[in-house]
């Protein structure tokens, strides 16, 4: 993939042409060696760069997960992408853009043939192992929302090998799938912007609730909820709320749990 390429598959989308066909091509940047997509997303929101901007990497040098990860990824090989996003929504509905960029990335790679499950709130999963990580940061300034970095880190074609997780994870093509990354780059960003307009307008996400549930992981089944302070919570998965939310059914009764810093796992 390089610089060229990827306008070309961006332009290519559908949605991301204007009522007289013509390409509106969000603004982005192609690097072949990043420190993170997101630090320089954020950079680019500081500087004022427009809603849709769009960076990318061959290989990131610090890589961020969630929880204070290294996000791992072997250069060349994969999808490293950011999306500065000032979406209008209240400043309490932002999380919700977490759910949405799963939806988004489960949508492309479903155009690809692949059948993703979501792990709430937004880890993609393909035969049970993780393809997909999303990693959405917002900046404040004296209190205000400045924007929103979207990162998503997708394995096309190795999964990382570090012995922790190389029996967790998996890439397309170790599943039998291959793929263009910069299609599937314009593939997940058609999504999203999409989305995220039928957001704004909606004002929740009751609109995509029915086809997250459809792709959620082990919905239906027995779980346990991971807490910071150490604890497990057991119970059944039954879907999300309008808001985000996992429905969750324990012994104390009908619960929602909001993401934070709480993670989920298969009951033992
Ligand atoms: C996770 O599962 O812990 C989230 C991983 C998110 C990784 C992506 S790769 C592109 C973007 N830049 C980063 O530094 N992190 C995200």
């Amino acid at each position: 993939m390089n610089e060229d390429s990827l306008r070309k598959a961006l332009a290519g989308r559908a949605k991301m042409r204007n009522r007289g066909g013509e390409a509106i091509l969000p603004l982005f940047e192609w690097h072949e060696e990043l420190g993170s997509t997101n630090t320089r997303a954020d950079a680019l929101g500081r500087q004022e760069a427009p809603s849709g901007t769009l960076v990318t990497a061959e290989r990131q040098t610090a890589g961020r997960g969630r929880r204070g990860r290294v996000w791992e990824s072997p250069a060349g090989a994969n999808i490293a992408m950011s999306l500065l996003l000032r979406p209008q929504v209240p400043t309490e509905q932002l999380p919700q853009l977490t759910v949405l960029c799963a939806l988004a990335v489960a949508r492309a790679l479903r155009e690809l043939g692949a059948e993703p499950a979501i792990k709430w709130p937004n880890d993609i999963y393909l035969g049970g192992r993780k393809l997909c990580g999303i990693l959405c940061e917002t900046a404040f300034e004296k209190g205000k929302v400045l924007h929103t970095v979207a990162g998503i880190g997708i394995n096309v074609k190795k999964a990382p090998k570090p012995p922790e997780v190389a029996a967790l994870s998996v890439s397309l093509e170790e599943a039998g799938f291959s793929c263009e990354r910069e299609s599937l780059i314009a593939a997940v960003c058609d999504e999203l912007l999409g989305l995220i307009g039928q957001w704004e307008r909606c004002g929740s996400l009751s609109f995509i609730r029915t086809e997250y549930e459809e792709a959620m992981l082990w919905l239906g089944e027995e779980a346990r909820i991971l807490t910071a302070d150490g604890g497990a919570l057991p119970g059944v998965i039954r879907g999300i709320t309008a808001e985000g939310g996992l429905r969750f059914d324990t012994a104390r009764g009908s619960e929602v749990i909001t993401a934070g810093e709480v993670s989920l796992r298969r009951a033992p």
